[in-house]
Parts: structure tokens; C-alpha cells; sequence
């Protein structure tokens, strides 16, 4: 049976949702999107997902579609019809079809496109790999300069992801001028005794949802948390890493180039915080 999904006020099945070719999320990346993630055919860090798709929208003077105020339900909508008990919503959200190819974006008449749809995937929280840890490299930065905007510029990272392949790795971090910004899809942790280690926020990397709420979390736990620049070195000599994203939430990384990080395993913090998110987010579920 094929997925049901969402197009500009419509639920349809997937092979009859059409949009035009000259949609400039196709022409020119002019689209920006979310992935929230479902357990329990609940969503997790709803609300944050929908702020963060208005602040993209607002930074990059694109409409907000008119059911913009429609999402959760029609988040949930999905979710029933595609009977999704652990899973991801996708959601595009691109300046639409001016019918011709511009780099001027269109009058406020052309409408944005809306698109949505589930992917199932069973065993999401008990993924295997949160036991192994991913193993990294690191490859330089080379995405344009607004990345704390979600837009669906995405090639770059996609390279990175197949850089890391041919190496044998499960993801690349990415950095610029010696220091780590993120991970190709995921922001990017070391921890070094009792302190927890991220990138400060800035245009140079994209507002993790989930990063907000386990360093809330973290916080919470009485756990140190350092909001700063770091090298791979530094990550090389951590204790340990990881990695969090609205699919893989809380990641360990135990290897970096090659090299070992701590004992090489997925480390305790990294475990402990995994657990925290899942419970604490599970409890949130809308
Ligand atoms: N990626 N950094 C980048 C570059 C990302 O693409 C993502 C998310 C994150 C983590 O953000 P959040 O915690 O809000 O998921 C950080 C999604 C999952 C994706 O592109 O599939």
C-alpha cells in the first residue's frame, strides 16, 4: 500500500502528488523544511520544529502557507493514515510556481508549496547503532553561510555523507577555519571530564531542536555545559563524543579520524543522555 501524504490541502496517495517543474524548491533550492520525529504515533519537539520553520520562512521573506496554523493536525493526520508508530514527518515548504524559471522570487500571489509525508521506521529508539556509536570524519566546511536556516540546500551535505561512506564511516563533521561547526545532519558534543562540549549558536551552524532540549536536560541533570568552538584534535583527546538530530537523538561517536575516542565505545554521558531524551521527550509527546 503506498503512503498517503500531504500537498497543498490535499491527502493523496503518494504517486498523485504533483508539483510544477518550475517549483523553486526544484529550480533553485528555494525551499526550506523540518523533520520531526514520531514515537509512540506521537511527535516529539512539535512546537520547536514549527518555530523554527517560521523563523526560516521569516528569514528568507517566504509566506507562510495559509494552514500554517493547521500543522500539528496535519501532522497528526498523517500519522493515522499512515499508521505510523515510530517514524519521521517531512515537511517542505518552497516558494512555489511563478510557471517560468527567475532568480527574482515571485509576487505575493504565488502561493508557497506545502508537502508532507511519513517515513516508517520501526525500531527508531532502539536503533542498534546508538550500541556501536558512529564512527566520523571530518571534511571542511564548505555550505553557504546562513546554515541556521533549514533550507533544502542539502547537496553538500549529501557529499559529505557519501565522503564518509567511501571511508567506511557512518557520517562526516564538518569544519571551517580548524574548528567544528556540525555534522552533516546533526549537531556535534565532546565531553571532556564532567563538561559537555557544543558549538555556540550562530549563523554558522542550523538550531538543533534536539540540541536545545538535552542541553536542557543535560542542565537539569546537574551536568557542565560549555557552549564553544572546537577542534578535532580536542575531539581526538575527549572522553566522548556524539551527535543529536530529530532522527538519530542522541548519538554516541567513538571514532574521529581513525581515532579512538575514550574507551572506543559509546560512552556513559552520551548513554545517559540518550535515555533522558527518549523518557523526557516520550512524556512531551504531543
Ligand atoms: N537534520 N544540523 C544540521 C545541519 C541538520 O541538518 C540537523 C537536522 C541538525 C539537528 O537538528 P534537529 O535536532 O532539529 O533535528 C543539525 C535533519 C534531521 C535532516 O536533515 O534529516
Amino acid at each position: 500500500m503506498s503512503r498517503i501524504v500531504y500537498l497543498n490541502g490535499d491527502y493523496l496517495p503518494e504517486e498523485e502528488a504533483k508539483i510544477s517543474i518550475f517549483d523553486r524548491s526544484f529550480l533553485m533550492a528555494d525551499g526550506v523544511y523540518e523533520v520531526t520525529s514520531v514515537l509512540d504515533g506521537k511527535l516529539i519537539d512539535f512546537a520547536g520544529h514549527a518555530k523554527r520553520l517560521e523563523r526560516s520562512l521569516a528569514e528568507l521573506d517566504m509566506q507562510k502557507p495559509d494552514n500554517f496554523d493547521d500543522l500539528l493536525e496535519i501532522h497528526r493526520e498523517l500519522v493515522r493514515r499512515n499508521d505510523i508508530n515510530e517514524g519521521m514527518i517531512y515537511l517542505q515548504v518552497s516558494r512555489g510556481s511563478a510557471g517560468d524559471r527567475d532568480f527574482v522570487y515571485p509576487d505575493a500571489s504565488v502561493k508557497p508549496t506545502l508537502v508532507l509525508f511519513t517515513q516508517n521506521k520501526p525500531g527508531l529508539a532502539d536503533n542498534p547503532k546508538a550500541r556501536e556509536g558512529f564512527k566520523i570524519i571530518s571534511i571542511e566546511d564548505q555550505r553557504w553561510g546562513r546554515r541556521d536556516i533549514k533550507t533544502t540546500q542539502l547537496l553538500y551535505p549529501s557529499m559529505g555523507k557519501m565522503m564518509a561512506k567511501a571511508a567506511g564511516c557512518d557520517d562526516a563533521w564538518l569544519v571551517e577555519d580548524g574548528h567544528v561547526t556540525e555534522g552533516t545532519s546533526n549537531n556535534a558534543y565532546i565531553v571532556k571530564g564532567d563538561t559537555i562540549i557544543t558549538r555556540h549558536l550562530s549563523n554558522d551552524i542550523l538550531h538543533g531542536i534536539t540540541r536545545a532540549a538535552v542541553l536542557r536536560f543535560a542542565r537539569e541533570a546537574q551536568m557542565k555545559v560549555e557552549e564553544r568552538a572546537f577542534t578535532i584534535e580536542e575531539a581526538q583527546q575527549a572522553d566522548e563524543a556524539f551527535v543529536t538530530s530529530a532522527s538519530t537523538f542522541v548519538m554516541p561517536v567513538v571514532e574521529i579520524d581513525g581515532a579512538a575516542i575514550g574507551s572506543g565505545t559509546p560512552g556513559p554521558v552520551a548513554g545517559r543522555l540518550r535515555d533522558i531524551y527518549l523518557e523526557e521527550s516520550r512524556k512531551a509527546a504531543v
